[in-house]
C-alpha cells in the first residue's frame, strides 16, 4: 500500500466531504465522526460531485438526483445510479488523511 496525503482532518468538517485529485483521479473524501472515508467524486449516474452530497451515516446522497453510495464500500444503494464507486483506503496520520491510491 502506498498512502497519499490527500488533505488535512482540520479541512473537512464533521458530517462533510470534500474533493481532492490524487494520482490524476478525482475523489471525494468524508468526515463521519472522526472516520474519514474515500470515494470516487464522479456520480455514474450522470456526473454529479459526491463530495457535494449530503451525508447520512455513513451515506451520502447524490446532489443532482438523489443515487446514494455507502462511503466505506461505494457500493450504491438506489437509483437512479446503477453500480456503485470505487472505494479506497485511508489513515490518518497526525493531522493528515491520507489515501492508498493504486
Ligand atoms: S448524477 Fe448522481 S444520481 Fe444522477
Amino acid at each position: 500500500m502506498a498512502f497519499t496525503k490527500a488533505i488535512t482532518v482540520q479541512e473537512v468538517p464533521a458530517g462533510q466531504g470534500r474533493q481532492v485529485t490524487i494520482k490524476g483521479k478525482t475523489l471525494a473524501v468524508f468526515n463521519v465522526g472522526g472516520t474519514f472515508y474515500a470515494i470516487d467524486d464522479t456520480c455514474p449516474h450522470r456526473a454529479g460531485s459526491l463530495w457535494e452530497g449530503e451525508v447520512e451515516g455513513t451515506e451520502v446522497a447524490c446532489p443532482l438526483h438523489g443515487a446514494r453510495f455507502n462511503l466505506a464500500t461505494g457500493a450504491h444503494l438506489c437509483p437512479p445510479a446503477q453500480r456503485g464507486v470505487q472505494s479506497y483506503p485511508v489513515q490518518v496520520v497526525g493531522d493528515e488523511v491520507q489515501i492508498d491510491v493504486p
